[in-house]
Formats: structure tokens, C-alpha cells, sequence
């Protein structure tokens, strides 16, 4: 049976475990010569714009001695009308596995349920998963531990809170949303995240309150892609949710600050912050590489 990662409840506690584990070796250089795609394509299908998503899988793909095709809608049949479905069964027949960012999630299930091959979320309206992946990798390797831990999370509650919701359930940290009313997290997202977790899962509306004592404080852009018609309106609702200085302050003094990337500098975070001793963005960043590195040895390696 294949295995897909549309979302990080598509993974059990002990297979995140594995695969953070995994991404460190991989990380730390051993099996550097291991190439196990040798001979696999693996399809990059991005209907929107990245710098980080598809660098780091083309470049995680060519290491493992796989060919990745990246591909846009709009240079397949796809951008003509032929359907997702139809478009899923025939990549199945050349490909081992596809990456797809989408405006969609539903797109993706439909995508998913046509193919044979494993699907990868690269992002879609509602999911995020293989950022959290790294957000964890980054958080394990910056505090040694997950559990019990507690992330601040200011913003917009989007695909990659959504995410990091789910992630914080699995490995039992504790997470707060502090988002203006009308901009929480997805419903589903959160009763799955409370039925399945001990993690405590609060909204507040005050950035103040959920910086509180957090390890971790991380936010992401206000105008996701896609909503632009809604940016002046969205930037007016979340002014008070910038992370600067002063809301760092709140937090503990060895907190540590993450986004996802791209940041809007000046709006949900300050260059000071960003830029500051206690980010680790750029690690966060880096280490997509390796955790979709071994994302991709336990998805194919499944399928064999
Ligand atoms: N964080 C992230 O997914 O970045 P890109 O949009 O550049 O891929
Ligand atoms: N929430 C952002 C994340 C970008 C990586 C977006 O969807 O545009």
C-alpha cells in the first residue's frame, strides 16, 4: 500500500520519531554515498511560487541519486482542462513519487485517491506538513527535547499553524494561537490535534499572554499567497501581532524564534528580531533538506 503525507496526522508518533531521527543521520553526513533513488523520478508539481520547498527537494532528490521533474500547471495537459484525476493515473505510470504544492487541499486528495504512487503535501490552503517536519527537527536539535515544551505561535491560523498544531499533538509539546477573532486555526485540525494529544491546545487573542513562558516563538506571514485581494484588510486585523523586541521579551530568555519563511519584514516580525541572536530561521530553513530527505527514504522505501 502506498503511504502519502498530506498532513502530519498521515505519520504515527513513532514514524515522526523515525524520521527526525533519520534527518539527523542524514544530516550529520553518514551515508553520504548511500543513493537510494538511484534509477526513481520524483515529480515536483507547483501550481504557486517557492524558493525553499523546491530547492530543497530538487537538490535533497539529485543526493539521493533521484531525477526530480519539477513541473507548473500551466506547462501540462492540467492547464488545459484535462482532469487532476487523469493527470494523477498517467504520472503514476513514470513517476515514484510527486511532491504538489496546490491552492487546494481537496486537490490533493483527489490527486492522492487517482495515483498509486505516494503524494507529497508541499503545501495547499489548509496543510503545511513537511515544513513542521523541520520545524521539529530544528526545535529537537535547539532544546534537546520536544515534549513539554511550549510554542508560542502568533498570527494568521493558517496552513502552517495547522501543521504545527498537528505536530505539536504528536510529540507532546504544548502550543498557544494567539490570533485576532475570525483568523483561527481550521476546526477539524484542532479536535483531532485535542482528541488524540495530551498537548494543551489554547486560542488567545492577546500575543502577550500566549508569549508567556514559551520556548518557542513562531510566526508566519499575515497575507498568505493566494490573498491578496485581502491584504490591506488582513494587515489592518493583525497590527497588534507583530513579533518585535518587546513581545520577545515576554517570552523566556532562551526562547527561540521561528518562521517559516518567506517573512514579510516590518509586518508579522521585525528585522531586528529576525535577524537577532535568537533566531534560527536560516537553520529552520536548512533543515527542510534533511527531514524531506528522509521523508522520502520511509515513503519509498515502504512502497517496495
Ligand atoms: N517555507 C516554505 O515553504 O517556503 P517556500 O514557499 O519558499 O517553499
Ligand atoms: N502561509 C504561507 C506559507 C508560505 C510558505 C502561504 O501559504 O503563503
Amino acid at each position: 500500500m502506498k503511504r502519502d503525507f498530506l498532513r502530519v496526522f498521515d505519520l504515527t508518533q513513532n514514524e515522526v520519531s523515525g524520521i527526525l531521527i533519520r534527518a539527523s543521520e542524514l544530516k550529520s553526513g553518514v551515508d553520504k554515498m548511500k543513493c537510494p533513488l538511484i534509477g526513481k523520478s520524483i515529480g515536483l508539481l507547483f501550481e504557486k511560487p517557492s524558493t525553499r520547498t523546491r530547492v530543497s527537494f530538487d537538490t535533497g532528490i539529485y543526493q539521493m541519486g533521484g531525477h526530480p521533474v519539477y513541473m507548473t500547471p500551466q506547462e501540462l495537459q492540467l492547464g488545459r482542462g484535462e482532469t487532476i484525476e487523469d493527470t494523477a493515473r498517467t504520472l503514476s505510470r513514470y513517476l515514484d513519487a510527486i511532491v504538489i504544492r496546490t491552492s487546494s487541499h481537496e486537490k490533493l486528495i483527489r490527486f492522492s485517491e487517482a495515483s498509486t504512487i505516494p503524494v507529497i503535501n508541499g503545501l495547499s490552503d489548509l496543510h503545511h506538513p513537511c515544513q513542521a517536519l523541520a520545524d521539529l527537527l530544528t526545535i529537537m536539535e535547539k532544546k534537546g527535547k520536544l515534549k513539554g515544551l511550549k510554542i508560542a505561535y502568533i498570527g494568521d491560523g493558517n496552513n502552517v499553524a495547522n501543521s504545527l498544531i498537528e505536530a505539536a499533538a504528536l510529540t507532546e509539546m504544548n502550543i498557544t494561537i494567539a490570533c485576532p477573532e475570525g483568523y483561527e486555526p481550521d476546526g477539524e485540525v484542532l479536535e483531532r490535534a485535542r482528541e488524540i494529544s495530551s498537548s494543551e491546545i489554547v486560542i488567545v487573542r492577546d500575543p502577550k499572554e500566549a508569549a508567556g513562558m514559551a520556548h518557542v516563538i513562531y510566526t508566519d506571514v499575515w497575507v498568505s499567497m493566494g490573498q491578496e485581494k485581502q491584504a490591506e484588510e488582513k494587515k489592518r486585523h493583525f497590527k497588534g501581532y507583530q513579533i518585535n523586541s518587546s513581545l520577545l521579551q515576554c517570552a523566556r530568555p532562551d526562547a527561540i524564534v521561528m518562521h517559516c519563511l518567506p517573512a514579510h519584514r516590518g509586518e508579522e516580525i521585525t528585522d531586528e528580531v529576525i535577524d537577532g541572536t535568537q533566531s534560527v530561521v536560516f537553520d529552520q530553513a536548512e533543515n527542510r533538506l534533511h527531514v524531506q530527505k528522509a521523508l522520502l527514504e520511509f515513503l519509498l522505501q515502504k512502497k517496495d
